[in-house]
């Protein structure tokens, strides 16, 4: 029988592992949580996601819109990750992928990236990302790129879709900086 004291400690390396895997990423800017396969079809349809795009997905996680938009989109794609081990899942879900030669896994920071190529940002970050990433989009992304994000909007930008039930903001930039209205489906 195994001793209650090995028990014990399997348990605390779990949890310990399990904490570690999800809210670690949160000293970074965000903590992992994967977006449901509905909202990501919903993020792909909103921002109109097609063969001529190129996607950026900061935060990828383990890849569910980065997987969906280059499998099914057709999309190129490039998933920015920092967290090692998700990273690694990425690589591994890239090289079993039959869309493989469309996707890029980055391990980096998406505070140091270059979002300048991007036609497509689409992101399920925290509201503190969404705070610091607005600067940087502002000052990199090209006229006509859409942003669609889950759950947290830009702060201080207008929306040119809401789907209220799924909460995703779709923005279309540099639109997004200026006007009123945030409508929704
Ligand atoms: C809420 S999860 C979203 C995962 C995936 N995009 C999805 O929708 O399923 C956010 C991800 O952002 C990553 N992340 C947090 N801060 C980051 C940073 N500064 N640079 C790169 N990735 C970061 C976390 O490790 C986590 O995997």
């Amino acid at each position: 029988m195994i001793p209650f004291a090995w028990l014990s400690v399997a348990l605390v390396a779990v949890v310990v592992v399990v904490v570690y895997f999800v809210y670690g990423s949160f000293l970074c800017g965000a903590g992992y949580q994967p977006s449901f396969p509905s909202v990501v079809a919903r993020m792909l349809e909103l921002a109109e996601v097609g063969p001529t795009d190129l996607l950026l997905d900061p935060g990828a996680g383990t890849g569910a819109i980065l997987l969906r938009a280059a499998e099914e989109r057709r999309a190129r794609v490039v998933g920015i990750e920092i967290e090692p081990i998700r990273v690694l899942v990425l690589r591994l879900r890239r090289w079993l992928s039959p869309a493989r030669s469309r996707i890029e896994v980055r391990w980096e920071n998406i505070f140091r990236s270059d979002y300048r190529p991007a036609t497509v940002v689409a992101a399920f970050l925290w509201p503190d990302a969404m705070r610091r990433l607005r600067p940087i989009f502002e000052s990199q992304l090209a006229p006509g790129t859409r942003v669609v994000s889950h759950w947290h909007p830009v702060p201080g930008w207008n929306p040119a879709r809401v789907d209220g039930e799924r909460r995703i903001f779709l923005y279309r930039y540099p639109e997004c900086r200026g006007g009123a209205g945030t409508p929704s489906d």
